[in-house]
């Protein structure tokens, strides 16, 4: 089962996402390869129109990092259901760097003209990608207190240009916390979308699909790699058709893949 729902959160950890390759071998290996061959121009043109699955070149998809970014959406999705009340299902797409992340996030859902709200505690790096670099491609930022419900829903009715609703809880370095619940369902009461930076807490204590969320992410530079080994970043998003088009297309152009080397 590839989200892994029937055994517990710690075997999932280790096992969820895994498949075993041709040579049988027993965890992951490191898939150490720019590019693919084909079998033929047929074959070729079958893996560029996605008729066939399989992998093409490097920046696109490589399996070591494939099979991490299910075992992320495993873990983002263990115990939850989706509206039919079937295991959740989630796409994760993961990326060079928490920021690199942040960058597919919000250009993939914002656009010259739109808006981005957010609270007052957020990551510096966060912080200034908002205030120095969205501007210039023409997207504003409001950011307000989180803790004031009333004036979030305030924003929100009287701004329709508001496009994304983005959460970091808890805040690196305040720790201050936001109720995502409660501003998901104002966001999506105004047709936005919502999404958690879920770096500090990791899904073993905080799951935001559960209250809803369009999309998580994580610098996977901290705990959830845990091992201090490498710089990385992911981004889980449930609307699967969404992830796979407009995501995956900024994902790719932007540049920002991760490598099986830090995937590993
Ligand atoms: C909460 C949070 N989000 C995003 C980032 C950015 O991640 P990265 O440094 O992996 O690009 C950081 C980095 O410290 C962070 O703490």
């Amino acid at each position: 089962m590839k989200n892994n729902q029937h055994i517990g959160f710690g075997s999932s950890c280790v096992h969820a996402g895994f498949e075993v390759e041709q040579h049988h071998s027993h965890i992951t290996p490191i898939y150490a390869s720019s590019t693919y061959l084909f079998d033929s121009a047929e074959h070729a043109v079958n893996l560029f129109t996605g008729k066939e699955k399989g992998y093409i070149y490097g920046r696109f998809g490589n399996p070591t990092t494939n099979q991490t970014e299910d075992k992320i959406a495993a873990l983002e999705a263990y115990g939850l259901k989706d509206e039919a009340g079937e295991p959740l299902v989630l796409k994760a797409i993961l990326h060079a760097s928490g920021m690199a992340a942040i960058t597919t996030l919000l250009l993939a859902n914002v656009s010259a003209g739109e808006k981005v709200l957010t609270n007052l505690s957020l990551y510096g790096g966060t912080q200034e990608l908002v205030d120095k670099v969205l501007p210039g491609l023409g997207i504003e930022t409001i950011i307000t207190d989180f803790k004031d419900l009333n004036n979030v829903a305030e924003i929100l009715k009287n701004d329709p240009s508001i496009k994304l609703v983005y959460i970091e809880t808890p805040a690196n370095p305040t720790l201050q916390c936001v109720d995502i619940e409660a501003i998901t369902l104002l966001a999506h009461q105004n047709a936005c979308k919502v999404a958690v930076d879920n770096t500090f807490a990791t899904p073993y204590l905080q799951q935001p699909f559960r209250f809803g969320v369009d999309f998580v992410m994580h610098s996977t530079t901290k705990f959830l790699n845990g091992h201090g080994t490498a710089i990385g970043g992911v981004l889980i998003g449930r609307d699967i058709p969404f992830m796979q088009t407009k995501v995956t297309k900024h994902h790719r152009l932007l540049g920002g893949n991760s490598n099986a080397f830090d995937a590993f």
